[in-house]
């Protein structure tokens, strides 16, 4: 059979991840496909030293490839959401099928791609573009399409997981992790990205709208990071048995879809709570199932690399299906999406741990207590540390299930008081049950 013709366009750690893989692992993609992929054509602004692109066409422009006729499959791997999405819709317009690896690009504008897709006949494939190396896409759209997923959290960002967990086993500086984590090539161009919880929304986004069939609805993933966590919050969380993660949350509930990336306490005893460095982990509840948990290396170049080609691999084997047969692209048939409400981070239920300071005076404990039951909010446990100033105590407490909006009002009149000094800090917990 004719080879496969593909053209890279970006060859930054992604783009040499999957370069390398393609040759170095090019007879065994054929014993896999029953025809080789070759690349016809790179495009990139400059040259990778971890490539060897002798013999191979190369482009400064990387237009080049999505009007290249030779091409089958390009694959974009250059990032961002402005000349990436000209160039995803150049290609899909020539008739080219896609595979990308671009989160921000899927999650803020997959739908308007998939429809131009659609009416193309072609595919757009984006299984790294998720946790990396883990095929999170490919177990939620396929294997598990048999249930109704009622839930799925997950670890989905590395750098940001890499960084809370060197601060906590380790004590590092959170700046000095961060540049290892730039170093290393995990974080994103921009790692506010990373730090500030945006790359796991989009994650979150893609994930959601594959496990529950919704558009894709990046501007109402509710999104917090992880910079206003301090190492004394790990410390209390880890003293009640919990462990800090900063997770995705996607939530099936009687109102609506909870869509939501926060630091999270999550009981030591959870598997999840136990993914530690730049690993990524994903929970998926689903009604047939149970429980699943897939871990994986969420960043880095072969990893990555591994799910592009994997992708390169599916749509190879699939270039003769007629196209209504073959997997849609948000795992539901595009006339079958629902229009189910993203809940507002108001409408969530969950528990809290609260860590706050307050004067060290008889009647300030009892004022809190009373705020919380007031906002029908019941206590689990309270810790009291004193600090280094006498006049001055660390409280700490978790609570039962109770709905945010709830939890905002009690926190807004427990600020107000005149013994408590500064905010409060309020991390969610979540049981994962
Ligand atoms: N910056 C991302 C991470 C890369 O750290 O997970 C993979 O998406």
């Amino acid at each position: 059979m004719k080879p496969v013709k593909v053209g890279i366009c970006g060859l930054g750690t992604v783009g040499s991840g999957s370069f390398n893989i393609l040759r170095n692992n090019a007879e065994e993609i054929t014993r896999r496909v029953g025809r080789s992929i070759e690349i016809e054509q790179v495009g990139a602004r400059r040259d990778n030293a971890s490539v060897d692109t002798s013999g191979v066409n190369i482009t400064r422009d990387i237009f080049d490839v999505a009007n290249n006729p030779e091409i089958d499959i390009v694959i974009e791997l250059i990032g961002g959401t402005t000349v990436a999405k000209d160039l995803v819709l150049t290609a899909i317009e020539n008739g080219k099928h896609v595979v990308t690896a671009n989160k921000a690009l899927i999650a803020e504008y997959g739908n308007e791609i998939f429809e131009k897709a659609q009416a193309k006949g072609v595919m757009v494939a984006f299984e790294a573009a998720v946790a990396g190396g883990m095929p999170i896409i490919k177990t939620v759209r396929e294997g598990l399409s048999a249930n109704r997923i009622d839930w799925l959290a997950g670890i989905i960002n590395g750098t940001g997981n890499f960084i809370m967990t060197e601060m906590s086993e380790k004590g590092r500086a959170f700046d000095d992790v961060l540049a290892e984590a730039q170093a290393l090539g995990y974080a994103e161009a921009d790692p506010t990205f990373d730090v500030e919880g945006i790359d796991a929304a989009h994650k979150l986004t893609i994930l959601a709208s594959i496990a529950f069939g919704i558009p894709l609805q990046f501007e109402r993933t509710y999104t917090e990071g992880i910079s206003q966590i301090t190492a004394q919050d790990v410390s209390f969380a880890s003293e009640l048995g919990y462990y800090i993660k900063h997770l995705g949350i996607a939530r099936r509930t009687q109102k609506g879809i909870e869509l939501r990336v926060h630091p999270t306490l999550i009981s030591k005893k959870q598997l999840l709570a136990n993914v530690n460095g730049v690993m990524n982990a994903v929970m998926v509840q689903g009604d047939a199932v149970g429980p699943t948990l897939t871990y994986g290396a969420g960043a880095g170049a072969l990893p990555t690399g591994s799910s592009v080609v994997a992708d390169v691999i599916d749509v190879a084997r699939t270039l003769t299906a007629d196209p209504d047969n073959r997997v849609p692209h948000l795992a539901f048939q595009p006339n079958a999406l629902s229009d189910l409400k993203v809940l507002p981070i108001s409408e969530v239920e969950c528990g809290y741990f609260l860590n706050m300071t307050i004067q060290d005076r008889a009647g300030v404990l009892a004022n809190i207590t009373q705020l919380l039951s007031e906002n029908g909010i019941s206590i689990e446990s309270v810790i009291q540390r004193e600090r280094d100033d006498i006049e001055l105590v660390s409280l700490v407490v978790m609570t039962h299930t109770v709905k945010e909006s709830n939890m905002n009002a009690a926190i807004a009149a427990i600020e107000a008081l005149p013994d408590v000094a500064g905010k409060v800090q309020r991390i969610r917990v979540e049981s994962l049950a």
